[in-house]
């Protein structure tokens, strides 16, 4: 006969709370119930007796603490884990840029709070975190926020970005080598999880790991353990793992490109950071704490930020998400002479521009943008002076973009065998 898994209550009057608690408690095989209130609680059908109540203290009406007392009282014996986040949750009234114990990371907008819910949630536990949106959108400070609520925070973190080291060095550089494992392994080598070893690994662009690394990867996270390359000894380690890409895993799957099954070792508590443009009440936030922290750095007693100009970040779509906006607010402090923050005329051009071709979709959006960038950059995309960087994106994100929206870049040769020619080919227009 199978055992019944155990049922765990949750109060809590935070949505994304219970909606996060209850992923994690499912993510372990537990059943779960949730209630918004400790009235809802006291109202419920008593069918199941829960093995554990995890209670929120501050509730509206009665409160965790009276909650408590009621179910003493009725000598009705829970165990309580109480309010799992109470000192750390987020003030409910957040104030002004430093809304949250999260000091670099300004906004406080429904939706910024509610990532930072669940990663107050999941940061205390060991299970593996994927972090998934766009580019730029803040996918490695949200990284540095679980570790810092962790348990882990002052044991080794160690990153590593996938889609930057060439595949065929990707093994070696994840689970070492021995010397001698290949040509070219002249000295023994330290794989990053052994690095990571009672600590924290993040492991950036894993949507990028090669199919045939996978199961490795699988096996890992499963089994924490692991050989080096050329080496029969089984290394253990304990490593806690935070994976982030801002591909559709999902449809990887689909399309066999992505291992299901470490797909779902890897999604067993996904946070999903949502670009900009869902939560344009960030904007001003952001532009004042950008406009600060360069005006400071350049010292520039740059004070005062026009309401249209304002009003016109504020409608731009952000294809590149906060580093575009960040970049954006860099240029602008460079060039702005006296005390009124100017926007340079082609870029805020370009924002209204785009803005107001919204009706297309977000890819044409992109398209636009992205074409106007290459345009801008003469083609080129790397470098200080290149697409990527005008953007707010990295060379990588920039190359695997125009791949997926068509875009392609050519270098063609001239008659003389040398080359030359930069043409972009579109696929329905041209650069
Ligand atoms: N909420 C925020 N407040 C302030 N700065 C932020 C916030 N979110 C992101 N940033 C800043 O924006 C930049 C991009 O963030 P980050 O590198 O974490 O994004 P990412 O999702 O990892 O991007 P990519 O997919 O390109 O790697 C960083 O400089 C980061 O400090
Ligand atoms: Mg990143």
């Amino acid at each position: 006969m199978s055992k019944i898994a155990p049922l765990i209550y949750v109060v809590d009057d935070d949505a994304s709370v219970r909606e996060a608690l209850s992923s994690l408690i499912r993510s372990v095989g537990w059943r779960v119930e949730t209630f918004a209130s400790a009235q809802e609680f006291l109202a419920r059908p008593q069918a199941d007796a829960p093995s554990c109540l995890v209670l929120d203290v501050q509730l509206p009406g009665l409160s965790g603490l009276d909650l408590q007392q009621e179910l003493a009282k009725a000598d009705i014996q829970i165990p309580i884990k109480q309010g799992i986040a109470r000192n750390q949750r987020a003030p409910k009234q957040s104030e002004e840029l430093g809304a949250h114990k999260f000091g670099d990371i300004v906004g406080k907008s429904a939706a910024l709070r509610n990532v930072l819910n669940q990663v107050e949630v999941v940061a205390p536990t060991d299970s593996t975190v994927l972090l998934l949106g766009e580019t730029g959108t803040g996918k490695e400070i949200i990284a540095r926020a679980i570790l810092n609520v962790s348990s882990r925070s002052n044991r080794p973190y160690v990153k590593l970005n996938c889609a930057a080291i060439p595949s065929g060095l990707l093994e070696s550089e994840l689970f070492g080598h021995e010397k001698g494992a290949f040509t070219g392994a002249v000295l023994q080598k330290i794989g990053r999880f052994e690095l990571a070893n009672g600590g924290t690994l993040f492991l950036d662009e894993v949507g990028d790991i090669p199919l045939e690394l996978q199961p490795k990867l699988l096996r890992v996270l499963q089994e924490q353990e692991f050989e080096r390359l050329g080496s029969t000894r089984t290394v253990r380690v304990d490593v806690r793992l935070i994976a982030a890409t801002n591909r559709d895993l999902a449809q990887m799957v689909a399309e066999k490109q992505f291992r299901e099954d470490l797909y779902f070792r890897l999604n067993v508590f996904p946070i999903r950071i949502p670009p900009l443009r869902e939560r344009a009440g960030d904007i001003p936030l952001l532009v004042r704490y950008y406009v600060d922290k360069y005006s400071q750095r350049m010292n520039k007693g740059i004070d005062v930020i026009p309401e249209e100009t304002m009003a016109a970040l504020c409608r731009y779509a952000w294809p590149g998400n906060i580093r575009e906006l960040q970049n954006l607010i860099e240029r602008a402090v460079i060039m702005t002479p006296g005390n009124v923050l100017q926007i340079q005329g082609s870029d805020l051009q370009e924002s209204s521009r785009t803005l107001s071709s919204t009706a297309g979709t977000l890819e044409d959006v992109e398209r636009q943008r992205i074409l106007q960038a290459l345009r801008e950059a003469g083609a080129v995309i790397g470098g200080p002076h290149g697409a990527a960087v005008r953007l707010g994106l990295k060379r990588t994100t920039l190359l695997s973009k125009m791949q997926k929206l068509g875009i392609e870049l050519r270098c063609a040769r001239t008659s003389a065998g040398l080359w030359y020619d930069r043409c972009v080919r579109v696929c329905n227009g041209r650069v």
